[in-house]
């Protein structure tokens, strides 16, 4: 359990709280560049502030306060220029250094400007990587966006899923370093929706936490595996400060504010060997949906979807003075302590963990992966319909998100020239 005011500190994120001070100091994922093919704006929530993303024409991303500071119209309504977004009501430009470049009237009756050049917008660095469009709302000097090792694979299909989650981003990403609800959440439950009865996964019998440059690994011996299994000799990555890497996918948990979470997950897809060279064009991206319509019940086919239902579960933001860990529970705790200690880092004037500012070691930024080899230098096709191939099976269907489109399913089977299981 935690303490009622240790609790509100890991989870509240507005400007000027301490966990808000220290999650502004990372570069956060806030949408797919591929969003902007047929649309300038964004309107987007995050850690409490109310923000648009735009494209303008020359192609440059601004993020910027939602209201225009003329008088506060919505700038999420507003449209592109060539350079910059205009506000939609009077006609104020502005670019994305926050600077008012443009003011109709005032300029025509004014040509010294004087108005203009007091006015600045409230406005943060964007930058694309990944397929990504990435945002930093925290003081300078602004570090680098990690250059993880898998956006530079090859001969992958990638998609990138967003979906807006109503509780507080800390559950959503202690659920990073949690492995044992696999075998329960994911494994036994899914067994259970399908109607199998009495079919249980194999069970965990030894868990390891160990802290690493980038966040957290845990390992895990299974009653079907044994310390030579990559689950034990790589294991699985909490990313630092609100991610998890499995292997074949990242997912982060973007506070929008203390109440409500953006899901982003970007999924890599090795083609098979006969397949390449396979060059993606643009990276597709959609927005999963969370509630069964039929029943109005949270969906529970998928595994994310399964993981939604837990961290909603746990209420909008989990009162931990009632919890009670144990043993299984050793990295969570490892989280929330190193979060804490990283309070204090920062109000001493140090970066917290896993802060980006060297180049040359944000060239690639690799760490140990389960299947490595597989996505470097792909597989044969027999290994893609080899039913009994536990891992390949996520390859065979899309199984982390429901509500996948058939524009993208079909570009998926297209690239990977196969048919996807017909289960979900
Ligand atoms: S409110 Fe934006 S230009 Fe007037
Ligand atoms: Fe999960």
């Amino acid at each position: 359990m935690l303490e009622k005011e240790r609790n509100e500190t890991l989870m509240n994120v507005g400007a000027n709280t301490p966990m808000g001070n220290l999650l502004r100091r990372y570069w956060m994922p806030i949408g797919a560049i591929s969003e902007f093919d047929n649309k300038e704006t964004k309107p987007i929530r995050l850690m409490g502030e109310d923000l648009v993303l735009y494209k303008d024409k020359s192609g440059t991303f601004g993020l910027i306060d939602r209201h225009c500071p003329h008088r506060r119209a919505d700038l999420s309504y507003g449209y592109a220029e060539e350079c910059g977004l205009r506000c939609n009501y009077h006609g104020w430009l502005f670019n994305q250094d926050g600077n008012c470049i443009a003011q109709p009237f005032e300029d025509t009756v004014d040509t010294e400007h004087k108005l203009r050049e007091t006015i600045k917008i409230i406005n943060y660095p964007v930058e694309e990587k990944g397929g990504l469009v990435w945002a930093y709302l925290g003081p300078k000097p602004v570090p680098l966006v990690p250059n993880y090792e898998p956006f530079s694979w090859q001969n992958g299909f990638v998609q990138i899923v967003m979906t807006e989650i109503p509780c507080n981003w800390l559950q959503c990403q202690e659920n990073s370093c949690d492995p044992v609800h696999f075998e329960w959440m994911h494994s036994n439950w899914s067994s259970r929706l399908s109607g199998e009865a009495n079919v249980y996964a194999p069970t965990h019998l030894e868990l390891d936490f160990e802290e690493f440059e980038w966040g957290i690994s845990y390992k895990r011996v299974r009653e079907d595996t044994d310390k030579n299994h990559p689950l034990w000799t790589i294991g699985r990555h909490c990313l630092w400060p609100n991610a998890l890497y499995t292997g074949d996918h990242f997912e982060w948990r973007i506070p929008i504010d203390d109440e409500n979470t953006m899901s982003i997950g970007w999924f890599f897809n090795r083609v098979p060997n006969d397949c390449e060279p396979y060059v993606q064009d643009s990276i597709p991206h959609w927005y999963g949906p969370l509630v069964d319509e039929e029943t109005g019940r949270w969906i529970t086919s998928h595994v994310m979807n399964q993981d939604f239902v837990a961290w909603v579960g746990q209420g909008i933001q989990a009162d931990r003075t009632k919890e009670n860990l144990g043993r299984s529970d050793r990295g969570i705790a490892m989280v929330r302590k190193r979060f804490l200690d990283d309070l204090k880092r920062i109000e001493n004037g140090k970066d917290p963990k896993a802060i980006v500012r060297d180049e040359k070691l944000n060239k690639c930024i690799k760490f140990p992966l389960i299947g490595y080899e597989r996505m470097i230098n792909g597989y044969p096709r027999e290994l893609l319909e080899d039913k009994e191939n536990i891992f390949m099976r996520a390859t065979r269907n899309f199984v982390f998100q429901a509500g996948q489109p058939d524009h993208v399913k079909t570009a998926y089977e297209e690239a990977l020239g196969i048919k996807m299981d017909e289960r979900f």
